[in-house]
């Protein structure tokens, strides 16, 4: 990404000299001639940097930077003024209002390139610091989690992580696609950059293209001014699609192109903005089918489906989830300053055999509750208030009920065996008790049992 400075002074002939010199370095440049068209050129071009001359026409260099300061624009955008020789107090007062420095004029060219070059620097650093900080406060978690499933799952996110190409994160709700996705992110060179997320459920067609395109000033009534989209906050990073399954076949045609192209036009507008973007995709539903059921565009599926990688549930990897207890339980325990809470033998065990529907988003907020209503510094199974149904399901393999293979009427004799057995247990042994609840004659029951033993 190149640099784009903004000179602003209205004797053309420092303008020229001044574009000469930045361009022949590499550096990008617009002009502006007074005071109000440099306003006009920051909204419209969105210039990394400005180089302000403090006398100028219609309205002042300094009248502009107090404008700017004002509307909080100085902060990620460093403003050098440029001044004549003996004016040091206008440029003391254009430091109070937020210019980055001050040179003075005749310019000397080292000098004045050595400010740019800082300037540009610092702003960069901060980002990356802002960007840290806002990782930090949303909490960025490790990947908790040492079974084979999901380690082979890291591994290939940590392959796909160095390359550009897009990922897209399959599994039921709560598997962590999000965690997966920041993750991915901070594995990749674009880690510096911003991950913007897209939630695609929550969009309709003239949401989506305000929110991913922006839009110029005037686009619409109340569009007071240019605002950048999504995609073009992205720039040099990472947008990650969630729910992508959810969109509508209009909106998937306008991503399409997108995504082919890299480029767009704020709404609006008819410049042609282009970006560099890495995109990730998540979904729970089954995009395959929704591409056979016409619900999903194919050419869209093989755009975003470049690498695949799906999160096991939570019940087919049920030797992780004593250790994603004991992470959940830290950190909550830390947030309620209690800082002594533990798991009882018999609360892990629950855990453990319990189906969890809601996968690790579950079992996270299951701790929490634990957490803050345990009487006791010891969390016991009566407080994990998991819900008995799901409780001890039969053999599973590959996430389905083990008997759903066999033949006809093998797999309704086992599924029959089970139900019946976990009525009887769940009334102890009460079979009488147990045909209540099953809504049958207890004498039928009787003789199901006795089949099921024979
Ligand atoms: N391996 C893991 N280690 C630690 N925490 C995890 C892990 N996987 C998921 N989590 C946590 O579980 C919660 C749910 O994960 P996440 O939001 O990434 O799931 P998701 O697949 O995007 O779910 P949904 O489809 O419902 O949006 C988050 O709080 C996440 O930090
Ligand atoms: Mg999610």
């Amino acid at each position: 990404m190149t640099a784009k400075i903004l000179i602003v002074d209205d004797d053309a002939d420092i303008v020229a000299m001044l574009e000469d010199r930045l361009q022949s370095l590499g550096y990008g440049t617009v002009a502006a001639r007074d005071g109000q068209q440099a306003l006009e050129q920051i909204a419209q071009e969105s210039p990394h940097l400005v180089l302000l001359d403090l006398t100028l026409p219609k309205l002042s260099g300094l009248d502009a930077l107090k404008h700017l300061n004002r509307s909080k624009q100085t902060d990620g955008l460093p403003i050098i003024v440029m001044t004549a020789h003996g004016s040091i107090h206008t440029a003391v007062e254009a430091m109070k209002e937020g210019a980055y420095d001050f040179l003075t004029k005749p310019l000397d060219k080292d000098h004045l390139l050595l400010v740019i070059r800082k300037a540009l620097e610092r702003v960069s650093l901060r980002r990356q610091v802002d960007y840290l900080r806002s990782e930090v406060a949303g909490r960025y978690a490790s990947i908790v989690g040492s079974s084979p499933s999901v380690k082979s799952v890291v591994e290939a996110a940590q392959r796909a992580a160095k390359s550009d190409a897009g990922v897209l994160l399959l599994g039921e709700s709560g598997t962590g696609k999000e965690l997966f996705a920041r993750s991915i992110h901070q594995w990749s060179p674009r880690q510096a950059m911003p991950l913007i997320v897209i939630n695609c459920v929550a969009l309709t067609e003239t949401l989506l293209e305000n929110e991913l395109f922006g839009h110029e000033r005037g686009a619409f009534t109340g569009a007071d001014r240019q605002q950048k989209g999504k995609l073009e906050m992205a720039d040099g990073g990472t947008v990650f699609l969630d729910e992508i399954g959810d969109m509508s076949l209009p909106l998937q045609a306008k991503l399409l192109r997108v995504l082919q192209d890299r480029e767009f036009q704020r709404v609006g507008g008819s410049k042609t903005v282009s970006v560099n973007i890495r995109i990730i995709a998540a979904t729970n539903k089954d995009l395959k089918k929704a591409v056979k059921a016409g619900q999903f565009r194919e050419d869209l599926y093989f755009r975003l489906n470049v690498i695949t990688l799906t999160l096991p549930p939570l019940r087919e990897r049920r030797g992780d989830i004593q250790a994603l207890a004991q992470f959940f339980l830290g950190r909550h325990a830390k947030d309620a300053k209690r800082p002594h809470m533990a798991l009882s033998a018999e609360a892990l065990d629950a855990l453990t055999r319990y189906a969890w529907p809601g996968n690790i988003r579950e079992l996270d907020n299951v701790i929490a509750r634990a957490v803050v209503l345990s009487p006791t510094d010891t969390i016991e199974p009566d407080m994990l208030a998991l819900l008995q149904e799901d409780a001890e399901l039969p053999a599973q393999d590959g996430g389905h009920l083990s008997y759903l293979d066999l033949p006809y009427h093998e797999s309704m004799a086992e599924h029959s065996r089970h139900i019946i057995t976990r009525a009887i247990e769940q009334a102890n042994g009460n079979q009488t008790k147990a045909a209540e609840f099953l809504k049958l004659q207890r004498t039928y029951l009787a003789r199901l049992v006795k089949r099921h033993k024979s």
